[in-house]
């Protein structure tokens, strides 16, 4: 890999032990995926230092105090490095537990204060403690062209195709020592040549609204599986909230990190500027049967109608996501065989504490919770059996995680399993 004279004065350790290891890593990894140089980054999104009771035991009786699960654990060093502040912007993304509510995390007041001693940490290193899968709705938005280094599958396939920057599919380790260095590996969706399309998907049924474009993601993830799609034909402009579900959907059914919308997404002003001197290896009609067969995988694993638990936020809701809920809500009750969570980042949160919102929920037997969700949480209601969810990318993961049956549809199908404890979804 050939580095610049800066990026060679951190790799020899005139800036210190921590950036030395962090450059360590870097290279290797870089060098691993056939990358030729580094780049600048000014944008990271990651989980830095966080421990977990696994890591907080096994690192227990390790020497060098506060610093030892980032040195050992995120830079891969062998010694205990002094850790500096985070040298770019970098943000926290989710967590395992809700920090206010460990209780129904099923997490003892001890383990909630180790979770907040390492966001402390985190903190103290200069890192903006966002706590969400969609930093993209608590300030976090990067520029057309911009180099991120961001994890979380949901927010990298927005950030690439949505907001036009760049980044990969980082982890814990890359991203962690990008915070320090300001450098990535340029390789994959770094590079113009590998953000074409592959696969054309023509549209051919009306998709107009966030579960028809979480149900398209789910099927062209699931077709392209690794690749890039691009849909052609017949839907109504996305917003941010059906790329929210369709980029989460995606990624889970394939490994998507980016996709164009012919008309809509930066990069696909037209069809020929999607697949730029590519051509595409195949092209997948998205039709009436093709959305019938994705309904029926995402609900092929419920068979009991009685709900006894609605999980909505996934990605994490939006403001308006919320304020839709509580006007199917106010004034009603939930059934009480119901629990109702709803996950969000904590600055949504404020705002629908201060609009009133969180309370109109509240009054009607439901709980806005933040940080993390039921599959990345593995937290459920206690005796919960059947879901009802309003994401594919839950669907996709929940019921295996937690041994339960998961029926999907829309918000409005969601609440009113809520409200009447039985799911009376239907096809669209
Ligand atoms: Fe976010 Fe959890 Fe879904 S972290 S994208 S709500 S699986």
């Amino acid at each position: 890999m050939e580095l610049t004279r800066n990026e060679l004065a951190m790799l020899d350790g005139q800036k210190g032990l921590a950036i030395q290891k962090a450059m360590e890593l870097l290279v290797k990894y870089g060098e691993a995926l056939g990358a030729e140089r580094l780049v600048d980054t000014s944008n990271v999104a990651g989980v830095p230092g966080q421990s977990s009771p696994f890591l907080h035991n096994y690192y227990k009786d390790y020497p060098g105090g506060k610093d030892v699960i980032f040195s050992h654990f995120d830079l891969d060093s062998d010694v205990v490095v002094d850790v500096p502040n985070t040298l770019v912007s970098s943000c926290h993304l989710q967590g395992g537990v809700d920090q206010a509510h460990p209780e129904l995390f099923g997490v003892s007041a001890e383990t909630a204060e180790l979770y907040q001693n390492s966001e402390n940490y985190a903190a103290d290193h200069g890192i903006k403690i966002l706590k969400t899968c969609t930093p993209y709705l608590a300030g976090n938005v990067p520029v057309r062209g911009e180099h991120c280094a961001w994890m979380e599958s949901s927010a990298v396939i927005y950030c690439n195709a949505v907001l036009g920057a760049y980044t990969n599919t980082e982890g814990r380790e890359s991203t962690s020592a990008a915070m320090i260095t300001g450098k990535i590996p340029d390789w994959g969706l770094h590079k113009t040549e590998n953000r074409y399309g592959s696969h054309r998907i023509d549209v051919e049924v009306s998709v107009k609204n966030v579960m028809d474009w979480g149900m398209l993601g789910y099927f062209s993830g699931k077709i392209v599986q690794e690749k890039i799609p691009v849909l052609n034909g017949n839907y109504s402009m996305p917003d941010l909230l059906c790329h929210k579900h369709f980029g989460a959907a995606a990624a889970s059914s394939g490994g998507v990190e980016m996709y164009h919308v012919v008309g809509a997404t930066p990069e696909a002003e037209t069809l020929e500027m999607a697949f730029g001197p590519k051509k595409p290896v195949e092209i997948i009609k998205y039709g009436e049967t093709e959305r019938r067969q994705t309904y029926e995988d995402l609900n092929a694993r419920a068979r009991d109608p009685q709900v006894d638990y609605i999980m909505l936020g996934c990605p994490h809701y939006s403001l308006e996501q919320i304020r839709d809920v509580c006007r199917l809500l106010e004034g009603k009750k939930i059934s009480v065989n119901c629990n109702l969570w709803i996950f969000t980042s904590r600055f949504v949160k404020q705002i629908s504490d201060q609009k009133g919102y969180s309370e109109i929920i509240r009054q009607a037997g439901g709980v806005i919770l933040t940080d993390s969700c039921s599959a990345i949480g593995q937290a459920i209601p206690e005796g919960t059996k059947v879901v009802a969810l309003d994401s594919a990318k839950q669907t996709h993961y929940l019921p295996a995680i937690m041994g339960i049956e998961a029926w999907f549809g829309s918000m409005e199908d969601c609440i009113d399993a809520a409200l009447t404890g039985r799911w009376n979804g239907k096809a669209p």
